[in-house]
């Protein structure tokens, strides 16, 4: 295999979108159009990636900071799609090899259609190699002209199509392999004599016609897979075609979705098999879930990772959390950041945590916020229990050993340790640590007043 560049232009405004930010900084099924593309180029192992940027490029450039490896060049202005490659002379102009085109605002590409591009194109030794398709609609696309042998001549774009031109449905994708050496000098000779004045990249097809170098094409069979992003139509639309295709993925390999179409699920996301998901769950960024899961209807777990058999009922959101074999959350609950429920435990309704560590088989069933806190095994925590982290300027730690019971309605005011089998008395404010095996009870020692309503009631009598 030769050196392979990637290209992707992403210099264009995006007109048709209507919008403040670039064509493709606009998100479909949870990435931006950029990322989507980036994600299916990073799978061919390619020498190097270069972004054509123009419109906006220092907030594209930005999106994109956490990917290693990638070369920025300005296009500006942007002169036509020849033009936009022509911008990466300096880059690769001196390198052997092969250059795959692609463009920013095309997300359901795929991979190993890549693939077959480019095996084709280095096994027929081609100059240039154009993914084309059959399109049922071919309105606005540039079209394929062939000669009375097949051989490709030129591609006509749709505004300078004559009608018999207009009438051909295959269409070229915008997407091609193009070797490298006679590519940059071919580029410099385009010109501008067409509809819109701008520098087609397509009439190299014509050029390296009559130069006689070899012009392959591979006739794609999904013109799906090829569509560009143009509106806000076709953002949801594709958009959905992309949530589409990863429900079918999980669904194929073993996961139950009980209302797919209401399943949210992006593609980064794992599911192992025999999980079950209701209806309206969202699963989104870097999130693992492990087998014989049960999601109920309603919760979002977003980067997060769950163990097997795992259950989350009914409208709960983890965020960046881990939920380990066994347990189970909701209805209702909150599992902010840094959260980590371990094997067996139970997080039961309207319970809130962050940054914190609920050790294997604790509980805590109902209304308690537990933030900033270290809870080992076997831990009861009641109904009520609020750990008071945060002091108004600083948050501080809360530590409760194995097998503490912490009775409902307590608040732990931290820092504070509850030493190991400690148990705490309902309704107290804990403020010092609590000894190992001890009980604590922090709260006002209870007086009965007998006939107390009976004297009340005469006091106010008399007043009348
Ligand atoms: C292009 C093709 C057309 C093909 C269609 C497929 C040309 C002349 N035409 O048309 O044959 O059927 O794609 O979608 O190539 N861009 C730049 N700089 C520029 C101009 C464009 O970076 O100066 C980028 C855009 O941001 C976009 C891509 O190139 O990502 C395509 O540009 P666009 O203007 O949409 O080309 P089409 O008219 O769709
Ligand atoms: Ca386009």
């Amino acid at each position: 295999m030769t050196d392979l560049h990637v290209v992707i232009l992403a210099a264009g405004k995006g007109t048709r979108m209507k919008s403040g930010r670039p064509k493709v900084l606009h998100e479909l099924a949870g990435s931006t159009l950029i990322d989507h593309v980036l994600d299916t180029a990073a799978a061919l192992g390619a020498k190097s990636t270069v972004l054509v940027v123009g419109h906006e490029a220092e907030l594209v450039r930005q999106s994109l900071s956490a990917r290693p490896g990638l070369d920025f060049v300005i296009q500006s202005p942007q002169l036509g799609t020849g033009h936009a490659l022509l911008q990466t002379a300096a880059l690769l102009e001196s390198k052997p090899g092969t250059v795959l085109l692609l463009y920013a605002d095309v997300p359901l590409l795929q991979s190993n259609t890549l693939v077959r591009l480019l095996e084709q194109h280095t096994n027929q030794r081609a100059a240039a190699t154009i993914l084309t398709v059959e399109a049922p609609d071919p309105d606005g696309y540039g079209r394929i002209v062939r000669d009375h042998s097949g051989a490709v001549v030129r591609i006509v774009e749709d505004r300078d199509a004559s009608v018999a031109e207009r009438a051909i449905h295959e269409i070229n994708s915008g997407i091609y392999a193009l070797d490298l050496p006679p590519l940059f000098d071919a580029l410099r000779s385009l010109a501008t004599d067409n509809a819109q004045g701008e520098y087609y990249l397509t009439d190299l097809v014509a050029l390296y016609h009559h130069q006689q170098l070899t012009i392959d094409t591979l006739c794609f069979e999904n013109p799906e897979e090829l569509r560009g992003v143009n509106t806000r139509v076709d953002l949801a639309e594709l958009g959905r075609a992309l949530l589409d295709r990863k429900r079918r993925s999980l669904m194929l390999g073993g996961v139950t979705l009980e209302d797919p179409s209401t399943t949210y699920v992006e593609a980064g996301v794992l599911v192992g098999e025999d999980t079950i998901i209701g209806p309206g769950v969202r699963l989104t960024g870097r999130t693992s879930i492990g087998a014989r899961c049960r999601i109920h209807a309603g919760s979002r777990i977003t980067s997060s990772t769950l163990g097997d058999d795992v259950t989350v009922l009914d409208h709960c959101v983890v965020v960046e959390s881990a939920v380990e074999a066994h347990a189970s959350i909701g209805p209702f609950a909150h599992l902010r950041p840094g959260s980590d429920v371990g094997a067996q435990a139970r997080v039961g309704n309207f319970v809130e945590l962050k940054k914190t560590r609920l050790g294997p088989r604790s509980k805590a069933n109902h209304l308690a916020y537990l933030g900033d806190a270290t809870i080992g095994a076997d831990v009861n925590i009641g109904a009520g229990v609020i750990t008071c982290n945060y002091d108004g300027v600083q948050k501080h730690h809360t530590l409760i050993d194995d097998g503490v019971f912490i009775g409902s309605d307590s608040q732990l005011i931290a820092p504070v340790t509850i030493g190991k089998e400690a148990y705490v008395g309902a309704g107290s404010s804990i403020t010092e640590n609590v000894p190992p095996g001890g009980l604590a009870v922090a709260r006002a020692r209870q007086t009965n007043k007998e006939g107390w309503a009976a004297s009340r009631r005469r006091a106010h009598q008399k007043k009348d």
